[in-house]
């Protein structure tokens, strides 16, 4: 959701800001821009709505400098139109501003300046920011831009060039990620790191509050921060010989469960080791409740952690959709463990729900991909979960990541109390075999992807399962749904016969999630009434579980242990929805008005 890059240095910035910008087309976007500063110290700016290769196509000749930011907009303030693309600039022309995040005094400052006479050419908020700038009385860049600032509320990362102050960006972080590579007299400014590893792995990640001053040869920032070398392979942000990233991604989850599961295990005393949590054994015991928040598929399977923790550790737990807890002034009490759930660290409704919660003095630990993140810093502990790059929409190999995240702080919570140490050895080698049983699952796909073919006709599914089995329907369904654009929702398959039976059909066909566990006989109760009012099924399933009488595709997983059965009963469902996807031709990797990290309330 919005991106953002910067460059000056020797070489031409242009066709360096539009790689950028290409490399940060999976944050959704529905406009590109770029603004320059010329040799000859004047600032052009070309922005239009549609793709980065429409804004390439379309620059003006001659149109270079070794100066330039650049941005990728998804429309908030305002519809995707040339006018509303950024960068911004003031009514001289002379500061061009591109900003990711919401300013939430935005009309107020727009009504002020319009009483003023300055003219607006846009409808966002960002436009108030290059005026602001152009109006400040300082006398450096920096603290120009730091005057526009304190006239605004709401959150930014943004990029600020001056015609009067050559030879420098400002830059400047508040809850929106801003990330500086240091190059050989060269220097980088992005928002994603993916703009920046093929050029440098240098960085600096600006904290919230913080504004920094770029130029080619170095950069200051106001806290006095330094570079840090970070350890990524460049080649994890490119999809390779993959067809898409979705593709890649769901392909790379039993090496990402390896690294998630990597030192953390404890075979002799069926238990984890997880340092980041900051939180020992007696903090531990005193926990009588936990409360997952995320959001979309990380709340779904905040939901299957939730199971897991009540079912290992015998802790009420719940999970619920971050964007829904802060505005309901949540009782907050100290002996519930809160955890924030999220692949990019950078979702804004679970980060004010983390600093709310902060704020009334709870604890909060993260489970979180994206390390150094927002969230991660905004947390009192936490798990990375070391899935690698995740590029895709869509997400998958994270969400795995995060149930082994919630199964390593489950086993550890249960062990603290009264999981016995032979259910946590049970336990502990199960998780051991999980990646083995990933890939068993991986390689049914050919039968998978004939199943999703036939299922790409329908323009309507229900997706269906019972306990475990439930937000396992319901991550499926929001898989299908995003990518493939059909109308999949997900029940309670108790829930059936109260409502949503009156809608099965032949027309409508239902995937059925059936482990093998104390369920198996009731679920396969649903399936005969959902087959005896013709609705078409796809079952995911055990090979023990028994299915004869009834005409359905079937999908067998292997079995694990029955608390971890949830994790492997899910990749089929990826591959469903990528495979229906790609039956429709849709792009995989971009689905319609999403973003992958929404930093929009
Ligand atoms: O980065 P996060 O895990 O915080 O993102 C939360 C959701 O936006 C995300 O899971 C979304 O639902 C995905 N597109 C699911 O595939």
């Amino acid at each position: 959701m919005c991106g953002i890059v910067g460059y000056l240095g020797p070489q031409d910035a242009v066709p360096i800001l539009l790689e950028g910008l290409a490399r940060l087309e999976h944050r959704g976007y529905d406009s590109a821009g770029l603004a320059v500063l010329t040799d000859a110290g004047a600032v052009r700016v070309a922005k239009r709505a549609g793709r980065v290769r429409d804004l390439a196509a379309g620059l003006p000749k001659r149109f270079a400098g070794h100066l330039g930011i650049g941005h990728t907009r998804w429309a908030t303030h305002g519809p995707a139109t040339d006018a509303n693309a950024h960068p911004h600039t003031d009514a001289s022309g002379r500061v061009a501003v591109v900003h990711n995040g919401i300013l939430d005094n935005a009309a107020t400052l727009r009504a002020r300046l319009a009483e003023r006479g300055v003219p607006l050419t846009s409808d966002t908020d960002t436009e108030v920011l290059a005026h602001l700038v152009a109006a400040a009385t300082a006398d450096t860049l920096e603290e120009k831009v730091r005057q526009a600032l304190g006239q605004v509320e709401g959150t930014w990362g943004l990029a600020v060039l001056h015609a009067d102050h050559p030879g420098e960006i400002v830059v400047a972080c508040n809850g929106s990620p801003l990330i500086l590579g240091v190059g050989n007299g060269e220097m980088y400014v992005a928002s994603d790191l993916a703009a920046l590893v093929r050029h440098t792995t240098r960085v600096v990640m600006l904290e919230d509050g913080e504004l920094a001053t770029v130029t080619a040869d170095g950069f200051t920032t106001s806290t006095g921060k330094g570079a840090q070398e970070i350890d990524v392979d460049p080649d994890s942000y490119e999809a390779g010989d993959h067809e898409s990233f979705m593709r890649k991604e769901i392909s790379e989850q039993p090496s990402a469960a390896e690294s998630v599961l990597r030192g953390r295990l404890d075979e002799r005393f069926g238990t984890t080791h997880l340092g980041g949590l900051n939180l020992d054994a007696r903090e531990s015991r005193a926990v009588r409740r936990v409360k997952i928040l995320g959001c979309g598929s990380s709340y779904y399977v905040g939901q299957m952690g939730a199971g897991l923790i009540e079912e290992l550790a015998r802790v009420p737990a719940d999970a619920e959709p971050a964007s829904e807890f802060r505005y309901r002034n949540p009782i907050i009490e100290l002996d519930t463990l809160y955890v924030a759930v999220s692949q990019s660290g950078e979702t804004v409704d679970t980060l004010l729900a983390v600093q709310e919660i902060r704020r009334k003095g709870g604890r909060v630990i993260g489970l979180v991909n994206v390390v150094g993140s927002a969230i991660a810093r905004a947390c009192d502990g936490g798990i990375y979960l070391h899935a690698g790059p995740e590029v895709a929409v869509a997400s998958t190999k994270a969400l795995t990541n995060m149930f082994l995240g919630f199964a390593l702080l489950a086993l550890q919570l249960g062990r603290v109390r009264d999981l016995s140490v032979a259910d946590g050895r049970r336990l502990v080698a199960a998780l051991e075999q999980l990646p083995g049983k990933m890939k068993e699952v991986l390689d049914t796909e050919p039968q998978i992807a004939e199943i999703a073919r036939e299922l790409s006709r329908a323009e309507s599914l229900f997706f269906v399962g019972r306990v475990r089995g439930y937000p396992v329907a319901r991550e499926g369904a929001q898989k299908f749904k995003e990518i493939t654009y059909r109308h999949a929702e997900a029940y309670p398959t108790s829930e059936l016969k109260h409502g949503p039976l009156a809608l099965i059909a032949p027309e409508v066909p239902t995937v059925a999630i059936v482990p093998a566990d104390e369920l198996t006989e009731r679920n396969i109760g649903a399936l005969h009434e959902i087959a005896a009012r013709g609705g078409p099924l796809v079952v995911v399933t055990h090979p023990e579980v028994d299915l004869t009488g009834l005409d359905v595709r079937r999908i067998d997983v292997p079995r694990s242990e029955v608390e971890l059965d949830p994790v492997l009963l899910t990749i089929p469902l990826q591959l469903l929805a990528y495979h229906a996807a790609q039956e429709l031709g849709l792009d995989i990797d971009k689905p319609r008005n999403l973003a992958k990290s929404v930093t929009v309330e």
